[in-house]
């Protein structure tokens, strides 16, 4: 399902990126594109993001 439509950017495209390391909605944005048009994919992009780290295997180290 496409998230971020202005950029045909998928709600998977977008967790993989933060499983690649994108902690923030702005790391998030500079390293998709998401939301960097009109917007309104905004909220449905900052949910699957933190959905996404919620969901993310923690290093023992940042425990
Ligand atoms: S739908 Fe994502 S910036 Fe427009």
């Amino acid at each position: 399902m496409y998230v971020c439509v202005c950029h045909g950017i998928s709600e998977k495209r977008l967790s993989q990126a933060v499983l690649e390391g994108a902690q923030s909605f702005e790391q998030l944005q500079s390293c998709t594109g998401v939301a960097t048009c009109c917007g309104a994919c905004e909220p449905c992009a900052r949910q699957v993001l933190v959905e996404t780290l919620d969901s993310k295997p923690r290093s023992p180290q940042a425990a």
